[in-house]
């Protein structure tokens, strides 16, 4: 029997598309990737595996985002013969369960909450994903360190998009309303967010009814009561926020999770420098989403000037042109930031330009300093896949190369041992070699007007070397006698056209000799 690659620990729960296991990883080379423990999500049938399975080429995309603050997926593999999603295992609660025991938070607590979210979102935004299933169950907890990570990010867009019937999958109580037309989005993702916070802050939903029916009237046609009338505790400014996200029209929503978190930290009066930076940055992530480059270009430069001596204002710009493929300019911002701060990130994503430049050791070198400098885990489990994958290409291209230099090779050199050429040597690895006084040919005799602008053939068929005069005026000879129709051309043979005499000589080399004699030939 083969061997499984996790032991499952204990079921965590479930939901729509499967169950989710605590598991064990058992393979050691898998436990150096990931750990010791991850998360797996294992569908409830046949139907939703085959789901899986069909759509499994999206889910790489989902390791491209990189957020603390977004629950990482590893892979999609094999277990007991079932195909199954393997993530981050987050050691905390779910806030659905927090709910339950507290039933509501303070705006403190709320926004800490929400604003993570909102820097999960801005990281998966940014790569194109939305979450489309935002709720309080897939919003975990970390209790070690109270780090807020927003689980199955990507999924519920990935398994809808499959699905023929298209039919509306997730909790109605905080879709927004254009997700029931089929034209979910970016925003529907902070619609799901406000519900979200509304429910934390006042503890209930800012939509419900008795049936599916009257919860999809409500939230296409009712407005929420503003959560300061349920509260009078809470602040008025607040209330404001959690209701533009609940804006029906997408229009008048916060477009962009940077929007949304710049009011908060607006609100909360959290003006540092980093919050600044980020949402600076955030905002030019959002221009280049909706394909606005030379105004992204424009803003990340201002961000760098602004912020000369912070690694993120020189990671983004040039992160910028990684995405651009302008892989020069990015590698000249990486190196500058590198001079101002090394930072373990520049190194690492100037890696990247590198390698997309083909230089692909001195990106290996470059991934290996940033890993040496101490990268944050997830961030640290991507780079060293990277390098493992770089390493093992660099390895084939060497042993390629290594194969071929080793090869031996049939190549020709024929010397011009008398005649106003003398002394010109040729060496030819071909199948075909032309002898004449034009530039053209193999090889080419300019200085001997005797010989016509194509003269003579030599081919090998066979492994063996024949030779033939191509209608020249004053014919080809070997040892006096002119040829008249082809014949063979042994080892070290004379033969003269023109005034040239050359001396054949085949040998079999090893070719990266051939290559040193061809060098220095030249
Ligand atoms: N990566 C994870 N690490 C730790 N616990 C997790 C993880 N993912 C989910 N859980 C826990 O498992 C429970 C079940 O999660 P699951 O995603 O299967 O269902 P759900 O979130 O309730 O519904 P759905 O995701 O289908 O909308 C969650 O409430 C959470 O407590
Ligand atoms: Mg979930």
């Amino acid at each position: 029997m083969k061997e499984e690659k996790f032991k499952l620990l204990e079921n965590l729960g479930g939901g729509g598309f499967g169950r989710t296991y605590k598991a064990q990883v058992l393979d050691n080379n898998l436990k150096k990737e990931w750990g010791d423990i991850v998360s797996i999500k294992v569908p409830h049938n046949k139907l939703k595996e085959k789901t899986l399975l069909k759509e499994a080429f999206k889910y790489e995309k989902l390791k491209d985002i990189e957020s603390k603050n977004i629950v990482q997926y590893f892979d999609f593999d094999l277990y007991k013969e079932q195909y199954v999603l393997v993530l981050e295992y987050v050691v905390g609660q779910s806030l659905d369960k927090l709910l339950k025991r507290k039933k509501k938070l303070t705006a403190n607590e709320s926004l800490d909450i929400i604003e993570q979210c909102c820097e999960g979102l801005i990281a998966a935004h940014k790569v194109g994903i939305f979450h489309r299933d935002i709720d309080p169950s897939n919003i975990l907890i970390c209790d070690k360190n109270n780090i807020v990570k927003i689980s199955d990010f990507g999924i519920a867009e990935i398994l809808r998009s499959s699905e023929e019937s298209h039919e509306i999958s997730g909790k109605l109580d905080y879709m927004a309303p254009e997700v029931f037309e089929g034209k979910g989005s970016f925003s529907s993702d902070i619609w799901s967010l406000g519900v979200t916070l509304y429910q934390i802050l006042t503890g209930r939903l800012p939509f419900s009814g008795k049936d599916q029916d009257e919860i999809m009237n409500n939230v296409c046609n009712k407005e929420p009561i503003p959560p300061t009338e349920i509260d009078r505790n809470i602040d008025n400014k607040i209330s404001q926020i959690v209701l533009k996200a609940l804006k029906k029209d997408p229009e008048e929503r916060y477009r962009t999770a940077s929007e949304f978190l710049k009011d908060i930290k607006f609100y909360r009066n959290k003006k540092d420098v980093g919050d600044l930076l980020n949402l600076s940055i955030a905002e030019a992530w959002d221009l280049f989403r909706d394909g606005k480059i030379r105004e992204t270009e424009e803003k990340l430069k201002k961000t760098l000037a602004e912020y000369p001596n912070n690694p993120y204002g020189y990671l983004s710009l040039g992160e910028f042109y990684n995405r651009c493929e302008q892989y020069a300019l990015a590698i000249d911002v990486f190196n500058e930031g590198i001079k101002v701060i090394p930072n373990q990130l520049l190194y690492r994503d100037l890696a990247i330009s590198l390698y997309q430049k083909g230089r692909v050791k001195e990106a290996i070198e470059s991934l290996q300093e940033a890993i040496a400098l101490g990268l944050e885990d997830t961030v640290k489990w991507r780079a060293t896949n990277l390098l493992r994958l770089w390493e093992s290409k660099l390895g084939k291209t060497e042993k390629v190369k290594k194969i071929i230099t080793q090869q031996k090779v049939d190549v020709v050199l024929i010397v011009a041992v008398d005649g106003p050429m003398k002394g010109h040597k040729f060496i030819i690895k071909k199948k075909l070699i032309t002898v004449g006084r034009d530039e053209n040919n193999d090889i080419s005799l300019p200085l001997d007007l005797t010989v016509s602008r194509k003269h003579t053939l030599i081919s090998c068929e066979d492994g063996k070397y024949w030779i033939e005069d191509t209608n020249s005026s004053n014919g080809t000879f070997i040892e006096e006698f002119r040829i008249n129709k082809k014949g063979p051309l042994p080892n070290g043979t004379l033969f003269k056209v023109g005034e040239t005499i050359l001396k054949f000589r085949r040998y079999g080399i090893f070719y990266d000799t051939y290559l040193k004699i061809v060098e220095k030939l030249k």
